[in-house]
């Protein structure tokens, strides 16, 4: 297994719209396998391949406290969500120290594929609701900083090409 690297926003690779995955093969599980280290590394509680510059719909989710609850949706689709919406602080390995809240369905039925290609169902509400739905929209290229005016937009912008620049200049220092 082997980390990957987060694309950090405002990458415009981060806003690739994800192809559905076709073939489950080793190849599927190794990148699977690769982005739950990722995501458990960095740590998060969700990770979707557009974030790793891998565009297939993709995304690893381990919402539990004990961090042993690892679940993969391949070619994930929502099939229900509830009239019921709520506002939830989150945030995004790929917009790391920010967190701002986003007003979202409070429950969704989701239908997706594991790594073998079996097809599963899941209903899911509170944290799990959100990062299905947070997770699915990097699939289609968004990231949750769209959902925000756009002055926040812009300043956090700002501020990530800022932190970059200097992440640029410790690592020229370093080599
Ligand atoms: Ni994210």
């Amino acid at each position: 297994m082997s980390l990957l690297t987060i694309l950090r926003y405002p990458d415009p690779r981060l806003h690739k719209v994800a192809k559905k995955v076709s073939v489950f093969d080793t190849r599927l599980k190794r990148l699977a396998e690769d982005m739950a280290e990722t995501m458990y590394d960095a740590p998060g509680v969700g990770l979707a391949a557009s974030q790793v510059d891998v565009h297939e719909q993709v995304i690893v989710i381990d919402t539990s406290d004990t961090r042993s609850d690892l679940r993969v949706f391949v070619n994930p689709e929502l099939l229900w969500t509830s009239d019921e919406r709520i506002i939830y602080d989150e945030g995004c390995l790929s917009v790391p120290g920010i967190y701002d809240g986003v007003e979202r369905p409070a429950r969704v039925r989701a239908r997706a594929f594991d790594v073998d290609g079996k097809m599963f169902e899941v209903e899911a509400d509170g944290l799990l609701a959100v990062c299905i739905q947070h997770e699915m929209d990097h699939l289609k290229g968004k990231v949750f900083v769209d959902y925000l005016s756009p002055l926040k937009r812009n300043r956090i912008k700002a501020r990530m090409l800022k932190e970059e620049r200097e992440l640029q200049r410790e690592k020229k220092r370093a080599s």
